[in-house]
């Protein structure tokens, strides 16, 4: 018979690890002993999951003895120092941060996307990459068409919650909003512009040469990989605004062949883990408050941009460009849901 897998969480105490324990429980993912870890900050700390409480432990290079899935979130650094180390002990990684995942030989996946991708390293002890969180969020509203009509493009502009950047983001921007409501000033620690009430281009470091910042690479980079299309044209501005979670996306797009507004939300509409929210006549659209919490993809304001190449046929439009507006909860979807929907298909 086989035994239930050992799982460890790196990072148990951020803002995705705990989203993990969340989704975890909420699957009733089937496993065996569950191991939490963190900085030596948090060692002895409980963190309560399934109705009981579980201590945090350091993590160390000892850390991974007897556990068959890691599932890592604690940031770039950790990945790059403790996955080797956990592959090396046997342990399947599924990792969060961006540290390997324009590795060619570690996969790049979201599973309604490229769940064919895990083939190469199914059953063995190897790394698995989480996609940037933009980044999937983006694909699961844009593939349903890529599969259907094809894309030559995508212009993304993005509206990112602040806990993209983690537990203590959402603390400042609580604690600037407090200070700047009581009439007093906005400390900014981990932002290097004020969140609360403004928009700011992403915090991520800029190309002093092309201009772009590291998020809008990304989006840029990994669909590329995930579709294994070096040749589709991708375009992002990234920005964020003063929302505490779930990220929202303005996408623009051009398919390869023309489709009708019909055909397009019939595509969507038969999408896993997408949830079409466009009610025109109430003006109800895909909000973050709505995405949060959620573990589908919103999408809205599905509309022919006229702007671009469109026909008139059979009383139809027929238009290879479209917009939509979309919202997704970066914390599940956009990273703990994708990461244990990996552990899943394995
Ligand atoms: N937030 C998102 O929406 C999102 C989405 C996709 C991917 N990611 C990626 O997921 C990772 C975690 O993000 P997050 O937002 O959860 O950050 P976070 O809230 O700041 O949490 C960071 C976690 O890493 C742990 N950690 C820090 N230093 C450590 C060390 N030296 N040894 C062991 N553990 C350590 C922290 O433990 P302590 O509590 O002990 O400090 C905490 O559990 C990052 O790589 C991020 O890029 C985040």
């Amino acid at each position: 018979m086989n035994r239930l897998k050992n799982v460890a969480i790196v990072g148990a105490t951020g803002a995705v690890g705990r989203e993990m324990l969340d989704v975890l429980e909420g699957r009733r993912f089937a496993h065996g002993e569950l191991t939490l870890l963190a900085s030596s900050r948090s060692a002895g700390q409980t963190l309560r999951y399934r109705g009981e409480p579980h201590t945090v432990r350091e993590l160390t290079k000892d850390s991974f003895k007897g556990v068959d899935i890691a599932l890592f979130s604690a940031g770039g650094s950790i990945s790059k120092q403790f996955c080797p180390i956990a592959v090396a002990t046997g342990t399947m990684v599924i990792d969060n941060s961006s540290a390997f995942r324009m590795d060619p030989a570690v996969p790049l996946v979201v599973p309604e996307v490229n769940p064919r991708a895990l083939d190469a390293v199914r059953g063995k002890a190897a790394i698995i990459a989480n996609p940037n969180c933009s980044t999937i969020i983006m694909l699961m509203a844009v593939n349903p068409l890529r599969s259907a009509f094809g894309i030559k493009r995508i212009a993304a502009s993005t509206y990112q919650a602040v806990s993209g950047a983690g537990a203590a983001a959402m603390d400042e921007l609580a604690a600037q909003a407090k200070a700047v409501l009581g009439g007093g000033k906005a400390e900014a620690n981990i932002f290097h512009e004020q969140c609360a009430f403004n928009v700011f281009s992403h915090n991520s470091a800029m190309d002093p040469r092309t201009g772009r910042n590291l998020e809008e690479q990304k989006m840029v980079d990994e669909s590329r990989k995930i579709w294994g299309d070096q040749t589709v044209r991708i375009t992002a501005t990234c920005v964020r605004v003063p929302v505490m979670r779930a990220h929202a996306e303005a996408i623009n797009l051009t398919l390869s062949k023309p489709a009708t507004e019909k055909q397009v939300r019939e595509a969507l509409a038969k999408a896993p883990g997408v949830e079409i929210v466009d009610d025109r006549a109430k003006n109800l659209f895909p909000t973050s408050l709505k995405a949060s919490g959620k573990d589908d993809v919103l999408v809205g304001r599905i509309r022919v941009d006229e702007s671009q190449d469109f026909e008139t046929r059979g009383g139809e439009v027929w238009a290879t460009g479209f917009d939509l507006f979309i919202a997704g909860d970066q914390l599940r979807k956009g990273a703990a849901l994708n990461a244990v929907q990996i552990a899943e298909l394995l």
